[in-house]
């Protein structure tokens, strides 16, 4: 299994992207973003299948041209499967399943939750591998969820949100502000000025190991309006105030979950990843707790923690060395559990 090329398509949201990996080591990590959406402060699905679907040919070719292979020396395709935008997750399952049968080699099936997690295991210098069994925190715009991950393929969930993802809270709170979208990166730039003890926000009392958002994200607006009856330059006067003390809170939220999964569990090493592991603060909290609670933790690099083919790929490898294929038949799934 010396030389296996695999060539990996995500298309769940809305990045088009390709990549190449040689083994487990990335050869190209091709990432096509959507600016359209922007204007309409969100992603709308119809307009990013329409995009993917011009994308995904020029993706495609670049990720070969930097790998500098070509088509036929690869060994399988790989796709991101679910969950995500039907109309989106169409565009690269079509597209995987055609090249896979015109070039007939083996279609490996990806989730793109497990791919967030296995992303670790992208061979990079400098960047230690978690052990087995960890615990994984996947926080982006789309999904918010603590996994328990004994082996590549045995994972199980211990806690999600109930409601809005992690990345969501965040750019709901920047467009509550004033600022464009997706405003995450904002509230973090202003967040490291301004004073987390600020603004109290109420965090919300939910069950297990389960998250809940979308109660913060009313109590910030209910709070902005009052404010903004009393002084219409609230907003302006305070901001850096105001994105630390939702970052505070949103952090807060997250690691005392953290916490208890790793108490409930008796587990000590932690994992992340997903868009949100850019977050200033989370990254903070995570390096405070090796030296507080004895954990090690593992961020990847920001390349592998926004959605990126790379990681359909490194999952696409580790499949192909069992011979996990798929065939013709298999369809796209929005909702798909780990
Ligand atoms: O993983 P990702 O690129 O796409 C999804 O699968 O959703 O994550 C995007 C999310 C957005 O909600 C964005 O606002 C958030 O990650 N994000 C951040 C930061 N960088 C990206 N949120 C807070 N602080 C950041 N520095
Ligand atoms: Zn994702």
């Amino acid at each position: 299994h010396q030389n296996i090329y695999i060539l990996a398509i995500e298309s769940s949201c809305d990045d088009t992207s390709a990549a190449v990996l040689h083994n487990n080591k990335k050869l190209s990590n091709v990432v096509a973003t959507q600016k359209i959406h922007e204007e309409f402060g969100g992603v709308v699905p119809e307009l990013a299948s329409r995009a993917h679907q011009q994308n995904i040919v020029p993706v495609v070719h670049q990720a070969l041209a930097k790998a500098n292979i070509d088509k036929k020396q690869l060994s399988a395709i790989a796709f991101t499967r679910g969950p995500g935008l039907m109309g989106s997750l169409l565009v690269g399952t079509s597209f995987a399943k055609s090249l896979a049968l015109g070039l007939d080699i083996p279609l490996i099936e990806v989730n793109h939750m497990q791919a967030h997690i296995l992303a670790h295991f992208i061979d990079e210098e400098n960047s230690p591998k978690p052990q087995f069994p960890f615990l994984a925190l996947t926080i982006s715009g789309g999904h918010t969820q603590i996994v328990l991950v004994k082996g590549y393929f045995d994972l199980e969930i211990l806690g999600e949100t109930l409601d809005d993802a992690v990345g969501e809270a965040f750019d709901k709170s920047a467009k509550i502000l004033g600022l464009p979208y997706p405003g995450g990166p904002l509230v973090d730039k202003y967040a490291q000025l301004g004073n987390p003890k600020a603004f109290p926000f109420p965090k919300p009392k939910v069950k297990d190991l389960n998250f809940s958002f979308s109660g913060l994200k009313t109590s910030i607006l209910y709070f902005i309006q009052k404010q903004v009856k009393e002084n219409p330059n609230f907003v302006e006067e305070n901001m850096n105030d105001i994105c630390a003390s939702i970052q505070f809170t949103i952090v807060e939220i997250l690691m005392n979950k953290l916490k208890k999964a790793a108490k409930q569990t008796g587990i000590n090493q932690i994992a992340i990843g997903g868009g949100v592991s850019a977050n200033s603060g989370i990254r903070k909290a995570l390096k405070d707790a090796e030296s507080k609670y004895g954990w090690a933790t593992y961020v990847p690099k920001f390349e592998y923690c926004t959605d990126n083919a790379a990681m359909i790929g490194i999952v696409g490898y580790l499949k192909y060395l069992e011979g996990k294929f798929s065939d013709q038949s298999i369809t796209a799934k929005a909702r798909y559990v780990i």
